[in-house]
């Protein structure tokens, strides 16, 4: 990929007598970025950016985000025309190749994702190393991580082709890791895949399936199931996708690289706030209750935040978080479970919130993650899956970025540097003399 400098755009830095030019970049659509790399060379300066809030750290094609009015989308399309309308194995192919797939390309793309998803059956063993009660994060971050020791014909990062099967092994295989995970912790047996199903009801079959009876896939399921995927499908350069990009850019396998994001997704601030939402939700319980929790989120020397409101990006209504809100409707309405309590207390805190000052002032709205995990508990799952599912549909944009970035030319091993405020120079003390 090359990205050319802007024609006429420059910024101008004044630093210590020196005023070097700064070329200018323009995307297809966002803001500009001044290009700062040669300020070192040119100035003996740093810029200083903790958590990256004025930094682009790459150019991406793949997903474009527009927090100030709301808008995500995957290589252009808008997130609900496709979770309205495509499906998710759809949009890993888009995610993957930057367009949609014709017929065959789908059918041939379906193919190639549904042989790759039973795992190596020695896998098996290593599950049975880990406690029952591990939290299935845990087994996810180690498991994924040993596929490199099994996929050797794939970790050759030069190789386009092995790259390519790195990517359909991992989009194939996380559902069926997942599904074992669960099964693990619940201690029921593990149900291989089945390839004649789509990619969401083989995950719930895995999931739900005995042996000893026949399991009904039920399509409302199925299509929440596959909307909460392709919701979540990518979020360009996040904690856990800058994660996957850094550990590439050291040239580590894409295995390792995918197990370093799933570490990073766990954090509460990122993959594991459905979790803490919900968690939350369940804490506070009751709707004359909410007030008391409004109150500890606004107070500066409470730690309490609302899980499920914020984000870095968004300043706006999350546009995932309407979908993810429709979704809870429907499985909610199919399950027949009327006037779900939480939902109760979720609507009305959203109500409350978004009327009120401070949440007005910071901007703070709903984010994907706080009707997701009422969806996915009434689906069946307990708290502990809902980071792993958020991880199984993240897989196609991690391993999608981190393609990108071994093909861009312009790639260099992801190296910050930092303003030191630690001691000076100083001569060593014997032992004895300190
Ligand atoms: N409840 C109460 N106050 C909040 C909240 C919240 N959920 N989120 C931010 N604030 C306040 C914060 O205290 C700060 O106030 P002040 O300016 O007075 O210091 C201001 O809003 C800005 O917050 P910040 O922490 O500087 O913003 P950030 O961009 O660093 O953090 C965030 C973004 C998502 C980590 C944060 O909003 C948060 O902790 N939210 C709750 C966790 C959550 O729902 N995370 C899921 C994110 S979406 C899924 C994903 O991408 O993984």
């Amino acid at each position: 990929m090359n990205v050319h400098d802007t024609p006429g755009k420059a910024a101008t830095l004044s630093y210590a007598g020196k005023e070097p030019q700064l070329p200018v970049r323009s995307g297809t659509l966002g803001p500009d970025v001044i290009d700062v790399g040669r300020l070192y060379r040119e100035t003996d300066c740093f810029t200083y950016d903790p958590g990256f809030t004025s930094t682009a750290n790459c150019s991406s094609r793949i997903t474009y985000i527009d927090g100030d009015a709301g808008v995500l989308l995957y290589r252009g399309y808008p997130i609900d025309e496709l979770s309205d309308q495509s499906n998710f194995l759809e949009t890993c192919y888009l995610l993957l190749y930057g367009e949609l797939p014709n017929a065959s390309e789908f059918k041939e793309f379906e193919q190639t994702i549904t042989r790759h998803t039973m795992v190596h059956e020695q896998m098996t063993r290593f599950f049975t190393g880990f406690r029952r009660d591990a939290h299935p994060m845990a087994i996810m971050v180690g498991i994924v991580g040993a596929l490199s020791a099994f996929y050797h014909d794939s970790t050759d990062i030069n190789d386009p082709k092995q790259r390519m099967i790195a990517s359909h092994r991992m989009i194939a295989k996380m559902p069926t890791i997942a599904a074992m995970a669960f099964k693990y912790s619940v201690g029921q047996p593990f149900i291989y895949p089945r390839n004649d199903l789509d990619y969401s009801s083989n995950f719930l079959q895995m999931c739900f399936a005995v042996p000893c009876e026949p399991y009904r896939i039920d399509p409302v399921l199925t299509k929440a199931l596959d909307r909460i995927f392709i919701l979540h499908a990518d979020h360009e350069q996040n904690a856990s996708t800058s994660t996957v990009r850094l550990a590439g850019s050291s040239g580590a396998n894409p295995f390792a690289c995918i197990a370093a994001g799933i570490a990073c997704l766990w954090g509460p601030a990122h993959g594991g706030a459905n979790e803490a939402a919900l968690d939350m939700l369940e804490e506070i319980g009751t709707v004359d209750r909410i007030p008391e929790y409004i109150k500890r989120a606004k107070d500066k020397d409470d730690p309490f935040r609302l899980m499920g409101f914020g984000h870095r990006v968004y300043k706006n209504y999350d546009p995932r978080a309407k979908v993810m809100q429709e979704t809870c409707h429907e499985v909610l309405d199919n399950l027949g479970v009327k006037n779900e309590p939480l939902l109760q207390v979720a609507m009305e805190l959203e109500r409350i919130a978004l009327e009120d000052e401070y949440f007005i002032e910071k901007k703070l709205y709903p984010n994907v993650d706080f009707y997701s995990g009422i969806t996915l508990r009434a689906m069946g799952f307990p708290t502990s899956m809902f980071t792993v599912l958020f991880a199984v549909a993240r897989t196609v944009g991690w391993i999608a970025q981190w393609k990108e970035m071994i093909e861009d030319p312009e790639q260099r091993i992801g190296r910050p540097r930092q303003l030191y405020i630690g001691p000076d120079k100083r001569s060593f003390v014997e032992l004895g003399q300190r």
